[in-house]
């Protein structure tokens, strides 16, 4: 679905201490940009506007986070929610950062020591020769690993039955276990959930919302990183990062 551009979008984007769209800089220094830096940080990938992220910054001031959107029309609108669920207070506990989060690696480092990292209806990229593209693709996982903590996890939401069934193995197949799995979220009980925007969407529709928490496992090491083949189905084949192991294992 194309946005149409929002003028003010930039400007005020420009003029928020919270928002960067150079984060190579702070790369193994996210932590010294809050006034807390000990605290947990928690990074959010395809935030869009922000409805959920303002929502769980909000309730967790505790917590640092970074959340990351390719678009700054969209990002205009996180601005804008995350300013409102504070006001009258500061912001103070979030950076928004304008990036591809593809090449990840060039913005976050191990001694950023992320705790947690949320997906939400990350884009399903359905047709085979796109599934490299996707937020949950091993080439994506990998990324992750090697920024998140020793028991980082992945929180991942998705309206799509096949996004959520391939998802399943690339988490296995990168060194995750999946520690919470659900395919009717807001049937299960699962406390507290703050609803996105597609999330709302989907829901609205009828559509069940695919759930999973998956937590690295230490140790684990992958020995055939760049042995990526896909079936013709477009589920990754048995041969895709097999070497995974557990040291001693
Ligand atoms: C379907 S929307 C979901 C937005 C929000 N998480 C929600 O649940 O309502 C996906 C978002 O991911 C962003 N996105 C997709 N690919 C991206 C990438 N490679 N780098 C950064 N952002 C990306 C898009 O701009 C869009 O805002």
């Amino acid at each position: 679905m194309h946005m149409r551009r929002k003028k003010w979008a930039r400007p005020e984007l420009a003029d928020c201490p919270w928002y960067t769209a150079g984060p190579e800089e702070f790369r193994g220094r996210w932590r010294t940009r809050f006034p807390h830096p000990e605290r947990p940080l928690w990074l959010e990938l395809g935030c869009g506007k922000g409805v959920s992220t303002a929502q769980l910054c909000r309730a967790n001031p505790e917590v640092n986070f970074i959340a990351m959107d390719i678009s700054p029309d969209v990002l205009g609108d996180a601005r804008r929610n995350i300013a409102a669920a504070w006001a009258p207070e500061p912001v103070e506990n979030i950076i928004l950062v304008r990036r591809d989060i593809t090449r990840i690696r060039e913005y976050f480092s191990p001694e950023d020591a992320v705790g947690r990292i949320c997906i939400n209806f990350c884009n399903p990229w359905p047709r085979r020769r796109h599934h490299k593209r996707r937020l949950t693709h091993p080439r994506q996982l990998l990324q992750y690993r090697d920024f998140l903590t020793a028991d980082g996890e992945v929180w991942f939401k998705t309206d799509d039955d096949e996004l959520f069934a391939h998802s399943l193995r690339y988490f296995a197949e990168s060194g995750f276990e999946a520690v919470w799995l659900t395919e009717d979220l807001h049937a299960s009980g699962f406390a507290p959930n703050y609803v996105s925007e597609h999330e709302a969407m989907f829901s609205a529709r009828g559509i069940p919302i695919k759930f999973g928490i998956f937590r690295v496992i230490p140790g684990w090491v992958c020995a055939h990183e760049e042995e990526e083949d896909e079936t013709a189905d477009g589920a990754p084949a048995d041969s895709l990062l097999s070497g995974g192991v557990r040291a001693g294992g």
